[in-house]
């Protein structure tokens, strides 16, 4: 059974939601290598690379699908936070929403009765709820240590 034509193009909105998070991460690697913190950068990078295989999942599974994948043009990214813990807290706003977007495409997998769409996703509700977590426990350890703290940190977030 093919996908239909509702999750093909629902896939390819996810597929460059994916890739835009991949640019959005890479762009605040490059804002904390300007300020001299590599392990955030570094923790940006890996983050980054996660988002692009994320991306790849998805096509491969489309493809796999007869799904009509396109690959366009990925919109503008942030450049610039107020600070270390803004870029984070940006970061926890925008997985709460790719996770709000991941539950939408489940959603309409189940509204299609697509039953081995819904068992591929379930992987990224999972994923998901890590993303959220290792996030908030960032911010936590940049609540508890404050901003003189962030050293801690940044030597921390380096060894991802
Ligand atoms: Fe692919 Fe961080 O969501």
């Amino acid at each position: 059974m093919k996908f239909t034509t509702k999750l093909s193009t629902a896939f390819n909105a996810q597929i460059k939601a994916e890739m835009w998070s991949s640019n959005l991460y890479l762009s605040m690697a490059v804002y904390f290598m300007k300020a001299g913190l590599d392990g955030c950068a570094h923790w940006m990078k890996k983050q980054a690379e996660e988002e692009m295989e994320h991306a790849h999942k998805l096509i491969d599974y489309a493809v796999m699908r007869g799904g009509n994948v396109e690959i366009t043009n990925i919109d503008a990214v942030p450049v610039n936070w107020k600070g270390p813990k803004e870029v984070f807290e940006h970061v926890y706003k925008h997985e709460c929403h790719v996770s709000e977007l991941i539950d939408n495409l489940l959603n309409l997998a189940i509204a299609e009765d697509d039953k081995a769409t819904q068992d591929f996703l379930w992987w990224f509700v999972r994923e998901q709820v890590e993303e959220e977590d290792s996030v908030e426990k960032i911010l936590s350890k940049f609540n508890i240590y404050g901003v003189h703290g962030l050293f801690c940190v940044d030597q921390e977030l380096g060894k991802r």
